[in-house]
Formats: C-alpha cells, structure tokens, sequence
C-alpha cells in the first residue's frame, strides 16, 4: 500500500530491503528489557502522524468517560493542529532521550484512514501509533505484539513490523513474537453490557469492575501489553477492560515455561485499563500506588514480604484530562524511568515532580500532556527495546494464594 510521506512525516521509513529480501542490519543493536527501571539505552517513541478517534466499538466504549464527545459524533481524524502540537511534544522527548545517548526509533507509517473489515467486524478507521507500550511487550530477549481488544487497533503492530524485522536480523538472540489473533466479533464481547454502559453510574460501574465483568468476554486471548508490569522473574498482569482471564493465562503458560512467574493484580478502579497509571515499579524495592486505586486484599502481601515498599502517589496537578483524552489526570504517575535515579515527569505535574525529589530521583520535565489525548502519558509513549540488567529475583518469597490465576476464575 503506498502511504503519502506528507501524512506520516515522523514515522521511521520503509525497510530498504537487500535483493534477497533480507532486511539491513544494525551493528551493535540489542534486544533485552526485565523492567521499567534499570539503564535505559534503546526505546522507541510514538507519532502522532495522521492519528484517528474511531467510531466507538464494544471494547473502546468501556475505556471512553461518559459525557466525552468521543461517545458519538467526534470520529475521524484529530485536527492538524492537534496532531501538529502532540508531535512537537514526543519529538521533544525523543530529543531529550537521544541526548541522553538513548537510541531512539519511531514507528513506521501504516494508513490510519482506512476503514477495517475483517470477516468478523468492521470499523470506521484505525487509531495510531502515539502508545506503543499497548502493543509491544518486551520479555527478557523478546519482543511480543499484544492481542488487543479495541477494534480499530487490530493492525497497529504492522506499524512495528519492520522495525521487528530489523531487530531480529540485527540481534541474533532476539525473538520477535505474536500473540494469537483474536477475533473480535460480536461474540467477544457482552454486548448488552456495551449498549448499557454510557447509563450506568459510577457506582453501577464499580460494581461490575468488582465482580469483575467488562465488556470484553472470554471468547477470544485478549491482552494489551501495558497491563503488564514486568519485575525481572515476576511478571504481574491486570485482569481488566483489556486483559482478561483468557489472556492471563496464556501469558502464564507462555513465560512460566521460560522460568518467570505470572501473577495476577486486581484494584478497586471502575475501569481498570493499564496498569501503568495504577501501579508504578520505580526501583527495585520501591513501588507508586495510585491512592484512589487500592490494591485488593491480600495483594500488597508479596511486596512486603520481600521487603519492598508501596508510596502513594501525590495528586495529579490537573482536575480534567485535556480534550479528547482517553485517559484519567492519573497520567501525572505515567513516568519513564531512565535509571534507578532518573526519571522524566510530565513537565506541568510539579507535585509528581515534587515527591520524586523526595524520593531521590533526579527529575527530567518533559513537556507532554498535549500529546496525551494520542494514548497517554511517558510510559504510553514508549516501549522498551534495551535496558542494560539482568533478569533478577526480586521476589524470592513467594506463596501462593491472593495473586494466583485460580483467585480470579469465577
Ligand atoms: N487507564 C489509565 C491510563 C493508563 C496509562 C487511566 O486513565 O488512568
């Protein structure tokens, strides 16, 4: 498909591929991640490039607050001004990174505008590529394309296909994975549920969350990756809007054969969706709770018998999301730790900014929240390609009980 430059001015071009069809390699390149805190040397970033709100569909309705335009009529692509705007702004930290001797990439241009039809369903457009947390899941050498929920999302990842390529050429320990595909039809969700939705309360809500039931069924595998938290041999997954049951286990049965250990985590959050504005890794011993989000019972118990210590988040510096935005004003903990000192902070969120010097970080503002309505915050707008650490056990008394898969089974 040929895909105007002129749209897709800061996406990485095309692979120049050798007669062979092999793709060039990048000397030195090296795939490796166990954490959001260890030295970070290669990440990439997002664009904003011809981004798209969707049509709703069963799972995005879920995700987007009652009383947003984004429930009806505000599909189709986001103004040029906006798009304009929210580049400056991850081009910005993209620089801040590179001058960092961080490796930088970008995704590639993949046509947005493009209606999807599958033989189970069809939307209005695809979405983007500002978020690659949501789709990419580092694990250890590998690099995996989630199998997520929202429609309009189904092909993101062939905007990482040539990148994957590179990197598998170019590192001969690295794995480019795929998860299974899932289908999403009709029968994937609770349909009835999706109808309902916009006219339930915010108690009502809850009260699913707390029994947990989303729009999203068991039919399909269904994961994205930012509901994954990653410490070194203990990965601890969200069961939520985006990841469910179906999806947890398939991430057990897939890494617990490679040694790690899956668990799952659970808060008292009526959307829970991304685990990365809920429940922050920022050192080893050290975790940010998002305090309007308690973890469930039973839960803290494996951090504090390995002696590691939960601080809460201070309050956002905004009362409101800017326009359009899918997520919550918890974007303020959605930080990337570059070192177990250093961390870049949306450069507005000056109490965030504020306990992470209480904390012992050195604090990189980075101006950002105009991108934020593209598919989040820092975190969101990144994924792990190399950070230098090994796989380390930061866990090593375990027991079973509140975090195990069959707790949540109903
Ligand atoms: N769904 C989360 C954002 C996750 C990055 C929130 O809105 O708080």
């Amino acid at each position: 498909m040929s895909i105007s430059n002129d749209l897709y001015p800061n996406a990485s071009l095309p692979l120049e591929r050798k007669d062979s069809g092999v793709p060039y390699v990048r000397q030195g390149l090296h795939v490796e991640s166990y954490n959001d805190f260890d030295p970070l040397r290669h990440v990439i970033v997002g664009i904003a490039d011809n981004q798209h709100i969707p049509e709703a569909c069963p799972a995005s309705n879920e995700k987007i607050p009652a009383g947003s335009p984004m429930r009806g009529g505000k599909a189709g692509r986001r103004t040029q001004e906006s798009i304009e705007r929210a580049n400056e702004c991850l081009n910005g930290f993209a620089k801040i990174l590179e001058d960092r001797n961080i490796i930088v990439d970008r995704p590639g241009a993949v046509d947005w505008h493009e209606r999807i039809t599958t033989p189970d369903f069809s939307i209005s457009s695809g979405f983007g590529v500002m978020p690659p947390r949501d789709c990419l899941l580092t694990m250890g050498k590998s690099m995996l394309m989630a199998p997520m929920s929202f429609r309009s999302r189904y092909f993101e990842y062939l905007a990482y296909v040539d990148l994957m390529r590179e990197y598998f050429e170019s590192d001969p320990n690295c794995m480019i994975e795929q998860a299974p595909r899932p289908r999403l039809s009709d029968d994937s969700f609770r349909m009835d549920y999706v109808a309902a939705y916009e006219y339930l309360s915010d108690a009502e809500t809850m009260e699913r969350s707390l029994r947990k039931e989303y729009s999203t069924k068991e039919t399909d595998i269904l994961f994205d990756a930012a509901d994954v938290m990653r410490l070194g041999k203990d990965i601890f997954v969200q069961h939520g809007l985006t990841t469910n049951l179906a999806g947890i286990r398939w991430i057990k049965r897939k890494y617990e054969s490679q040694g790690y250990r899956v668990h799952t985590l659970s808060f008292e959050d009526n959307h829970p969706i991304h685990i990365d504005a809920t429940f922050c890794p920022l050192r080893p011993g050290l975790m940010l709770l998002n305090p309007n989000r308690p973890l469930f019972k039973g839960q803290r118990e494996i951090f504090e018998k390995n002696d590691w210590e939960i601080v809460e988040a201070v309050s956002p510096a905004w009362d409101n999301p800017p326009p359009l935005c899918y997520s919550s004003t918890w974007l303020s903990m959605n930080t990337l730790i570059l070192d177990h000192k250093t961390v870049c902070v949306e450069a507005s969120e000056t109490g965030q900014m504020e306990q992470f010097d209480k904390l012992g970080f050195d604090v990189v503002p980075v101006d950002l929240r105009d991108a934020y309505a593209f598919g989040g915050g820092l975190h969101c707008a990144t994924a792990d390609v190399w950070r230098e650490g090994t796989c380390e056990d930061y866990f090593p008394n375990q027991f079973s009980g509140a975090h195990s898969l069959e707790h949540w089974e109903y």
